[in-house]
């Protein structure tokens, strides 16, 4: 942890175990705007201590849900809980959250430390100690020379960090980010995020934070709720989002999937792990409740195709492109029989690649082969 997060952590921390978080338990939670519903059902169990993102595109319905669960939107139906208190018609300022949005909010006429100071003055916390907290925090942020500026009079990054201790000051035990970082730049971001980071284990944070940025969520979380069209798509852990995708378009999502369509074969004893593709050729994939002849598509990581010898029950193809990226080669191939106008594998490969028009065969471990009815959209 960089020497300047453990300050402001260890400042913030009266003692062990002093700041810990809350878990959060939502049910059912529905949203709509004349006539459109914007968030449809959402359910979730989150534990003290957790960091947990809402990751999807423009419009899924992340702000929406992060403001039901701040109070600043009224659900039209559905409950929220902290530790097992109903909190669902409880007014915003009685909950006791944090919040920091995209827009850092400071209040551009006052200083720094009044900034920070604000809302403990809410709280009617004593003048001395509002001084002791603010001082501290400051301190341990690295801004204490900056407690006399404006907003204005600092870089995007402070006025970040000055948001930051705003809502750390009076020790939230759940804080809300909606795209706190999104205004910064990239080498900026990156340093917040582990600063974030550090201080939510360090203090035992609950955080709920949303970004449509993948990188910064797989950074972040301990789980990640993939939103769509106001839905949760999965909510679970990054390394289950990308080895046990749920739908097709969680393992499209993220890292981007090839998709092999076929049909499932019979191998007797309820396996039909076995994938009879419409190109020819086979694919086994790992077990998966089914109906034997079922059509399917199987997705696999462009990391995870193999290219092997011919005659190993792998798909033939040619080579169409190599490209170079530095640690790996983007390759793409065209599968023996398939239908024109389909896209080709993307594959992945460290290993010293083929040249365009050379005639490979893939593969892939039954592991890294996910099937989806036909039929599941995505
Ligand atoms: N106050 C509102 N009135 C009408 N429509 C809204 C309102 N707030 C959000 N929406 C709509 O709800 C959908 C989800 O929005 P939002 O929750 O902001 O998505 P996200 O944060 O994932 O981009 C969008 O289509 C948006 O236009
Ligand atoms: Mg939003």
């Amino acid at each position: 942890m960089p020497e300047q997060t453990k300050l402001l952590a260890s400042a913030l921390s009266p003692g062990p175990n002093a700041l810990s978080g809350k878990s959060l338990s939502v049910t059912g939670l529905r949203k709509s705007y004349g006539g459109t519903t914007v968030v449809d059902g959402v359910d979730m169990e989150i534990a003290a201590g957790e960091f947990v993102t809402f990751l999807g595109a423009s419009g899924s319905g992340k702000t929406t849900t992060l403001m039901m669960l701040a109070g600043f939107t009224e659900p039209d139906s559905g409950g929220i809980s902290v530790d097992g208190r109903d909190i669902t018609r409880l007014n915003p300022g009685k909950r006791d959250f944090g919040f920091v949005f995209q827009q850092y909010l400071l209040f551009p006429h006052m200083t720094v430390a009044e900034n920070v100071a604000f809302p403990l003055q809410l709280r009617g916390v004593s003048k001395a100690e509002i001084r002791r907290r603010v001082g501290e925090t400051l301190e341990a942020a690295g801004l204490s020379k900056f407690a006399g500026r404006k907003p204005r009079e600092l870089s995007g990054g402070q006025q970040q960090r000055v948001a930051l201790c705003r809502v750390l000051v009076y020790r939230p035990p759940i804080v809300l980010m909606d795209e706190p970082l999104g205004a910064l730049d990239k080498k900026l971001r990156d340093q917040m995020q582990t600063e974030i980071k550090s201080i939510q284990r360090e203090l035992g944070l609950t955080v709920i934070y949303v970004t449509h940025d993948q990188e910064e969520a797989l950074v972040l979380s301990d789980r990640i709720a993939i939103m769509k069209d106001g839905r949760i798509e999965q909510f679970d852990t990054p390394r289950a989002l990308f080895e046990r995708p749920r739908t097709p378009f969680v393992a499209d999502f993220l890292g981007a999937a090839n998709f092999l369509t076929g049909k499932t074969e019979d191998g007797g004893a309820d396996d039909c792990t076995r994938v009879r593709l419409d190109t020819g050729g086979v694919l086994t994939a790992r077990s998966h409740p089914c109906v034997p002849g079922q059509s399917v598509r199987a997705a696999v990581r462009p990391g995870k195709l193999r290219l092997v010898g011919a005659g190993e029950g792998c798909c033939s193809g040619t080579v169409e492109t190599a490209v170079y990226v530095g640690s790996l080669t983007r390759i793409t191939v065209r599968l023996d029989g398939a239908a024109p106008g389909t896209q080709p594998l993307r594959i992945e490969t460290a290993i010293v690649p083929p040249r365009p028009g050379e005639r490979v065969c893939v593969t892939a471990d039954p592991e890294d082969v996910s099937v989806f009815a036909a039929t599941d959209g995505g």
